[in-house]
């Protein structure tokens, strides 16, 4: 495996860059996440995917100091859930605490994590972020689970288009809709359960391909993944498998493999996630 791979960039809307290949931590429970994320880095992941609600925030912080690396070769995401009560000085003072419980000094990337809380909300924290922005806080600001109409929403309200929508994105929930909009829009697409859990390292035509390249299924919903030009954040406690989900520089999979995988697409049927956090992004309130 070849770190300067697993590093490579790709731009932003706002300038900023961003690494190809994330490193998830949902459900890495604290006591057990340091040490995935240690491992992480020595196998060269450096964007490393929290949030509030993964309660691993801190550990985020205290591997990335824990390697002696430089802070700016890192790339730390997090996000944050609105609420329809809240206040901006609440939003505020939760994104700045974010921050603080990293204690990296500031956050490459904020996320609004679901559309879930309402229109008006939903502005009212993007507004915050830009705030923080502004001071430098937060590097740069998107969005998570939203749909086209959430995007629209929120560039009509704030005229300012996020950097990066992280959605459910694998070959059984291709998202097309929002793939194209964001491409039109020029925001990144992180794709988070880019092995869909481990729930279908068993189908036939993926084995076969894993078998053909010699590569893993979980390797080859990477590649595909990144071949599609999306930010997979593979997760996993696993030392064996944190290294071998970022060995997936030394091959490629071809039109006839692409092929089969494009095939499985079942559109929102095919979400295992998305729906059951109630933020299917084919909806809109
Ligand atoms: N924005 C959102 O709303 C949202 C929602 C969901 C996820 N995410 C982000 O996206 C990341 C990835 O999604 P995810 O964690 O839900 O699912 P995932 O990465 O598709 O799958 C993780 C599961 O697969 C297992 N696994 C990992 N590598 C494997 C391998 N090589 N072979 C076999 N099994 C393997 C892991 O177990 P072990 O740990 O035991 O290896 C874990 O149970 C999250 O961690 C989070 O950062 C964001």
């Amino acid at each position: 495996m070849s770190s300067n791979q697993v590093t490579s960039i790709t731009s932003l809307n706002d300038g900023k860059t961003i690494p190809h290949l994330g490193f998830g931590l949902y459900n890495s429970p604290p006591d057990v996440s340091q040490k995935s994320i240690e491992e992480a880095i020595r196998c060269g992941y450096r964007l490393l995917d929290t949030a509030q609600y993964y309660e691993n925030e801190a550990q985020v912080g205290a591997a990335v100091k824990q390697s002696g690396r430089d802070r700016k070769e890192f790339y730390v995401v997090t996000k944050m859930l609105g609420s329809n009560e809240a206040s901006m000085e609440q939003d505020l003072a939760s994104l700045r605490k974010s921050v603080e419980i990293i204690g990296l000094g500031y956050v490459d990337l904020f996320l609004i994590h679901s559309p879930t809380f309402g229109r008006e909300g939903r502005a009212r924290l993007f507004k915050a972020m830009i705030t923080l922005q502004k001071e430098g806080l937060i590097h740069s600001i998107g969005v998570a689970n939203f749909g086209v109409k959430h995007l629209q929403q929120l560039k009509e309200d704030t005229n300012v288009t996020p950097a990066v929508n992280q959605v459910e994105l694998h070959p059984w929930c291709q998202q097309r809709d929002i793939v194209d909009y964001c491409e039109k829009e020029n925001i990144v697409i992180q794709a988070y359960c880019p092995l869909v859990r481990g729930e279908k390292f068993g189908e036939e035509g993926l084995k076969k391909i894993a078998e053909k390249h010699k590569k893993n299924p979980a390797q080859v919903l990477i590649r595909w993944s990144l071949q599609m030009g999306y930010i997979p954040l593979p997760k996993s406690d696993n030392p064996k498998r944190i290294n071998d989900n970022a060995d997936v520089f030394d091959f490629k999979l071809d039109d006839e493999d692409m092929k089969v995988l494009r095939e499985y697409d079942q559109g929102s049927e095919g979400a295992i996630v998305a729906k059951a956090i109630g933020s299917d992004p084919t909806t809109c309130e």
